[in-house]
């Protein structure tokens, strides 16, 4: 089972970014312990400020792997071309957001992504992640 974990924008500065809204744990800790708990899956991570370079990374494993999580960051309240990219693929993929975006400014209330996803998980801290590990591996053993 290959999981493909994909974070954008400003999320490399996870533990030292706005630490009262998304903690302070980086992510590389946080994925040290995910791939423990998972040890049966293969995770793979990708983060990416650029754009583009998000639309890339969803091609190029949304034909082969299990599953994808994705936190577009900014990008999902303004990517048409990550929404495309979502609606493109063959991967299912979960959306996550550390935050709970529906309890920040207006402007983080609409995603572009979440209709062309299987699920969005929003304010679970770094436990969506898990969350939308957990849903991932049970629609991969039901198949
Ligand atoms: C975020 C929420 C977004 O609105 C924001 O731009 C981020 C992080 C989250 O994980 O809570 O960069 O996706």
């Amino acid at each position: 089972m290959k999981i493909q974990i994909i974070n954008g924008p400003n999320l490399n500065l996870l533990g030292k970014r706005e630490t009262s809204i998304y903690g302070s744990q980086s992510f590389e800790d946080f994925l040290a312990t995910l791939k423990k708990q998972f040890s049966d899956t293969t995770i793979e991570y990708y983060q990416s400020n650029v754009e583009g370079e998000i639309v890339n990374k969803l091609h190029e494993v949304g034909f082969s792997f299990d599953g994808i999580i994705l936190n577009a960051g900014a990008y999902t309240h303004t990517s048409v071309a990550i929404h495309d990219a979502v609606g493109g693929i063959k991967t299912p993929v979960v959306e996550v957001h550390i935050s709970n975006v529906y309890a920040r400014e207006e402007f983080r209330h609409k995603s572009l992504i979440t209709s062309k996803c299987a699920g969005m998980l929003t304010g679970f801290g770094m436990d969506g992640y898990v969350m939308a590990l957990h849903y991932l591996t049970k629609i991969k053993k039901a198949v």
